[in-house]
């Protein structure tokens, strides 16, 4: 029985994000576009997900992540949009005419197959104008039938690692400035690349969102949920230690919250504080490949400072105490620590410690290694 999903939380698994969610709907209300960042795996598609089938909108995800040309993304971003625009009004029948009319330019055509209901529109020779058009359209359609909908495009840095990245959002951007009635958010696992699309002067999508940061819950949100999830499956909650363990191990990191508990609750007996330790220090070791292989990408400082950051989070990386033993200039550490928070392995927690970020690695390090 799944009472922690690995991917997408939904309905009953999505928990609190309340202050997120609330912040979410009103841009979305006043069709404004946001950005959505946060380290891999913290709920980012979980969250549009669940803010647009509460809002009950039309809605489609485009995911980017293989993005390698143009005429992919342009060829992505056709596919989904010919599946929302039916999603903008009630009847095929009386709406057909006005479709047809809107994406005229497209040579529309509209068939009816094993998926249901599909717009094929014609392409052009020029992706990045097709990209324009067909968002620019998909808005006139919803203004036409009264409607909103929302565009989620995930792993969207995959853009800026094409070569002509800045035509390619600046179609997007065209696109997105001018819409009324269709809200983009915008959000990847690769934050210093959406930064720099988003916040440098001299990008195209520069200052077109406002951000929306997704942090670790606090325990209080969990607590309520797994005693509840305890009684459905032992009859009885959990000690206060049992929960201390398995927060401790987490560290609160969402992902890593549903693995550990999904695996206690296949226990047939309800565990104490000790078999949380030796569950988590199995997965670990499960998860051996994939966090070495991370590990073997560093350089040698970056390893020396990840390695002193399991054993003990610090405020002061600059500080001798830190460098020292770890035989490297306050320079290189300082260098060394920023390309570690770069690429998400570690972060600055709110009582401003560095840390590990993923607490799989951080075990790892620390005590199986
Ligand atoms: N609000 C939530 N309540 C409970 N669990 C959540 C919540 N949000 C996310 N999770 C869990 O966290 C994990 C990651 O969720 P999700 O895939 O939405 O994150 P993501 O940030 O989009 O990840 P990625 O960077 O891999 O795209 C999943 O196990 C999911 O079930
Ligand atoms: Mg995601």
């Amino acid at each position: 029985m799944k009472y922690f999903p690995e991917g997408l939380a939904l309905g009953d698994y999505f928990l609190n994000r309340v202050t997120e969610r609330d912040y979410l709907i009103s841009r979305i209300k006043s069709n404004k576009h946001t950005i959505l960042m946060a380290p891999r795996r913290y709920g980012k598609t979980s969250l549009v997900t669940k803010v647009a089938g509460e809002m009950n909108l039309a809605y489609c995800s485009i995911d980017l992540l293989a993005a390698y040309s143009e005429e992919y993304v342009r060829n992505q971003i056709v596919n989904k949009v010919s599946q929302l625009v039916f999603e903008l009004f009630p009847n095929l029948d009386k709406a057909k005419s006005k479709l047809i009319t809107i994406f005229k330019q497209m040579k529309p055509e509209i068939s009816v197959g094993a998926f249901g209901q599909k717009l094929t529109l014609n392409l052009s020779n020029y992706p990045l104008q097709d990209i324009t058009d067909v968002l620019l359209k998909l808005d006139e359609t919803a203004k036409n039938f009264k409607k909103q909908a929302v565009i989620f495009l995930d792993e969207f840095q995959q853009i800026s690692q094409l070569v002509n990245h800045n035509s390619i959002e600046a179609s997007i951007r065209h696109a997105v400035e001018r819409s009324e009635n269709i809200s983009y958010v915008f959000s990847g696992s690769d934050r210093h690349l959406l930064q720099q699309m988003f916040g440098d002067h001299s990008r195209p999508l520069y200052r077109l969102c406002q951000t929306l940061t997704l942090e670790r819950m606090e325990k209080k949100v969990y607590i309520e949920r797994l005693q509840k999830l305890a009684k459905a499956k032992w009859k009885k909650k959990l000690a206060d230690a049992v929960l201390e363990r398995i927060f401790i191990q987490t560290e609160l990191h969402p992902f890593y919250m549903n693995v550990l508990c999904q695996i206690i609750w296949e226990e047939n007996h309800i565990p104490a504080a000790e078999s949380i330790d030796r569950i988590w220090h199995n997965y670990v070791i499960a998860q051996r490949q994939i966090i070495s292989s991370d590990i073997m990408k560093l350089s040698l400082n970056q390893k020396k400072i990840i390695i002193a950051l399991a054993a003990s989070p610090t405020t002061e990386i600059q500080s001798t105490n830190f460098t020292a033993p770890l035989k490297i200039s306050a320079s290189s550490a300082q260098q060394s620590t920023a390309i570690l928070r770069k690429n998400d392995l570690v972060y600055k927690d709110i009582d401003g410690f560095f840390r590990i970020l993923d607490p799989a690695m951080r075990y790892f390090l620390n005590v199986i290694l």
